[in-house]
């Protein structure tokens, strides 16, 4: 079996992607998932790029062990600089250089010509690898470079120190048999190629990102990046858990394996679509809501009978649970313990004392607590690591034919603050009367809600982003009661503008 090594890019080319706005806590909580996740490396960030991305970036070399940590940077002195800097305290440093190579790009972008390009390509490793002992190069737009200027320019920076080298289809353009015919090359007619990994790195913009990264395994790549739920630029990168579920479904086939504990793929999905606000397509495959449900009767008939009927792979493998077990308000907080920790949740004491209390209140409230309902209620305290204002009080009137209006009392510090407004529908007059006690303009950029379970006493998760100046922040909420949920949702959201503008303002 080979080794194929998964670079998850989550916290880069996911982050990068529009509307995404992660905060160095939230980077933080991605990243250690990953690193229960067992993924090979974790590229935290483009270091130059702002003040925030350099501080995940840090924040994760100095904390997350086991992983290698990487950053990118422009073949350029300074970028690189600015990436060892932020890496310089990870357990294994990588850093990440890129260059285009395609004509349309070294044209019209760079403006340079290929012996310009391939001597800054050269400069830019050989500086990198003064510094830390791994080096990635990556030929940007590949897919549409000329394949034997691409095997001199990665023959160059091999000579020059380059411990892998990726090949990136940056725009999407490739289709799976080209792509792997193309990797082949590559290693066929690269001087000392087989002294270096090869990676390759696929968007989604002809929905190709996966087959195209598995046709590159196929045909000898070492290494495949990719994204939790597909996230990246424009339609985004290959799917983590796509490419990782296909190489285990199919191992007899790639005669291949990843290091990926694959059981932390569910909640690694549901932390990263939580944090960034993005909910993931019901129909998406293996994370998706329907990834595991059988609808017709002929497929459940068959499902009961012997679940490998209609099923190639278990919700168990993915670490999905399938307990019947149902918690309500007799159960202790033994009880919350122990399912928290078979449902594979690593949390400290007062994290588990948190979503107790959450528990108890939830359970007064709803007859059976399900597993959903306690993945929800850890969500909900994972990312509550600021309350600047509580909710003290709230109350909505609203019908078809009277002006809904809103009383809000909120909590700061020991003051109680309270305002009522109108609005075109109960949630607009919350948010109104909230808007009035913070006195900070927020722009409302969007507004998501679902039901955690089903049945009338569901949880209603909701999940808003609001911008102030530029950045998007995303709040949520959750509660049996959707508009308490709505007024949670922004008041996190909120919060977090306030700790942003508050670490702006100290430093
Ligand atoms: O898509 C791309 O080309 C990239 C590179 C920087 C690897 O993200
Ligand atoms: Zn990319």
């Amino acid at each position: 079996m080979r080794k194929i090594r998964i670079f998850d890019t989550t916290l880069r080319d996911g982050e990068q992607s529009a509307g995404i706005n992660l905060n160095v806590d939230e980077k933080l909580m991605i990243a250690r998932q990953l690193a229960r996740l067992n993924v090979d490396v974790i590229e935290a960030g483009f270091a130059i790029a702002s003040p925030g991305d350099f501080a995940g970036i840090q924040a994760i070399a100095r904390e997350v062990r086991g992983v290698t940590v990487c950053s990118l940077a422009r073949a350029v002195k300074g970028d690189i600089d600015r990436a060892w800097e932020a890496l310089r305290e990870a357990e294994n440093p990588l850093i990440h250089t890129f260059i285009a190579t395609s004509d349309i790009h070294m044209k019209y972008k760079l403006k340079k010509d290929p012996d310009q390009v391939v001597a800054m390509a050269v400069e830019a490793v050989k500086y990198a690898r003064s510094l830390c002992p791994n080096v990635e190069f990556s030929a940007e737009d590949a897919t549409r470079s000329d394949w034997d200027f691409l095997c001199r320019i990665f023959g160059e920076v091999i000579k020059a120190g380059a411990t892998v080298i990726n090949i990136p289809d940056t725009v999407g353009y490739a289709i799976p048999s080209e792509f792997g015919k193309m990797i082949r090359y590559i290693k066929e007619n690269t001087p000392g190629i087989d002294k270096v990994l090869v990676s390759v790195h696929c968007h989604n913009d002809l929905g190709m990102a996966v087959s195209n990264s598995l046709a590159a395994v196929e045909n000898g790549a070492d290494q495949v990046e990719c994204t939790i739920n597909g996230l990246g630029e424009r339609a985004g990168n290959a799917a983590l858990e796509e490419i990782v579920m296909a190489i285990k479904t199919r191992a007899e086939h790639f005669r291949a394996e990843t290091r990926v504990h694959t059981e932390q793929i569910y909640r690694s999905s549901v932390l990263v679509s939580t944090l960034t606000g993005k909910p993931v397509q019901h129909n998406k495959a293996i994370v998706g809501a329907n990834a595991f449900a059988h609808e017709s009767g002929i497929h459940q008939d068959g499902i009961l009978k012997n679940r490998m009927t209609y099923e190639i792979m278990t919700p168990e493998s993915i670490g999905l649970s399938q307990s019947q077990l149902v918690l309500g308000k007799h159960s202790g907080r033994h009880a919350v313990k122990n399912r928290l920790e078979e449902m594979g949740y690593n949390l400290s004491e007062a994290e588990i004392e948190r979503t107790y209390q959450r528990f108890i209140e939830l359970a007064d409230k709803k007859k059976e607590v399900t597993d959903s309902d306690l993945e929800a209620l850890v969500r909900g305290q994972v990312v509550d690591t600021t309350e600047l204002y509580v909710l003290d009080y709230l109350h909505v009137s609203t019908g078809n034919s009277t002006i809904p209006t809103a009383t809000v009392r909120l909590k700061k510090d020991e003051e109680l603050i309270q305002e009522a407004s109108c609005g075109d529908g109960p949630i607009d007059a919350i948010y109104k009367a909230i808007d009035r006690i913070v006195q900070i303009p927020v722009e409302l950029a969007e507004y998501n809600i679902k039901a955690v379970t089903s049945g009338q006493d569901a949880l209603g998760e909701v999940v808003v982003k609001v911008k102030q100046n530029g950045n998007a922040y995303v709040g949520r909420g959750v509660s049996t009661d959707i508009i308490e949920a709505s007024t949670l949702a922004y008041i996190h959201a909120l919060n977090k503008v306030i700790q942003n503008l508050k670490i702006k303002s100290a430093s």
